[in-house]
């Protein structure tokens, strides 16, 4: 299934300056808080930066928005982007074919977005080219655990399981990470009612 990124991209920035997104208040941001480096100086890639609010966090550490470039494939997320942060160089493109010179950025920032494209290891040999020698590639992905778990109801509960039984005469096998595949899911949140496809092991 294509997606369709800029039909909501204005409520996907209001949500996102709210900073109420519960998995990025408490899980995301703060873990890629913890492993930001000292960005001063550095030339910085946002890839798959929708409507570019990741340049704050990043300036927090340092960076000049003069030194960052985002880059999305919603036209746009991309148009948005460019009005509300007019110093920071946006494009609109394919994360999997970056048209980006090698050797260009010290630092390569991904949150939320790789897995979804149907090509990441395009995605990842890309940004090992245009990253210069010693730079760095900070990303975050959804958990696969989510998605590769299944659903078994245990009394009464329903639980998400991976693994297998241990039954001596008949074992059960949850869950399976073996197949990388296209899921698709139904969002509702905020004033966004959207399905959308990613990659991810199943
Ligand atoms: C969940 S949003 C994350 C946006 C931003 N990184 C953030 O955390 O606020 C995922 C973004 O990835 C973009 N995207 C999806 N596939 C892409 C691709 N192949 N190349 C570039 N951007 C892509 C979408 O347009 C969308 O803006």
């Amino acid at each position: 299934m294509e997606n369709n990124y800029d039909d909501y991209a204005k409520e996907r920035q209001e949500k996102l300056l709210s900073g109420m997104i519960p998995s990025h208040r408490f899980v995301e941001k703060p873990m890629m808080k913890s492993m930001m480096p000292d960005l001063k100086n550095k030339k910085i890639l946002m890839l798959g930066c929708g409507t570019g609010e990741e340049c704050n966090l990043l300036e927090t550490f340092g960076a000049d928005k003069e030194n960052m470039t985002g880059i999305d494939l919603s036209n746009e997320s991309i148009d948005i982007a460019r009005k509300t942060y007019p110093n920071v160089n946006f494009v609109v493109g394919d994360m999997a074919s970056l048209p980006f010179d090698k050797n260009t950025f010290d630092f390569v920032y991904s949150s939320l977005a790789i897995h979804y494209s149907a090509m990441p290891d395009k995605v990842y040999s890309e940004v090992y080219r245009v990253l210069k020698k010693d730079g760095l590639f900070l990303f975050s992905l959804v958990h696969p655990i989510r998605w590769s778990s299944s659903q078994k109801k245990i009394n009464g509960k329903t639980y998400r399981l991976i693994g297998c039984s241990r039954d001596d005469n008949e074992s059960e096998v949850f869950g399976n990470y073996n197949t990388f595949k296209e899921h698709t899911h139904d969002f509702f949140s905020w004033n966004i009612k959207e399905k959308l496809s990613f990659f991810m092991f199943q």
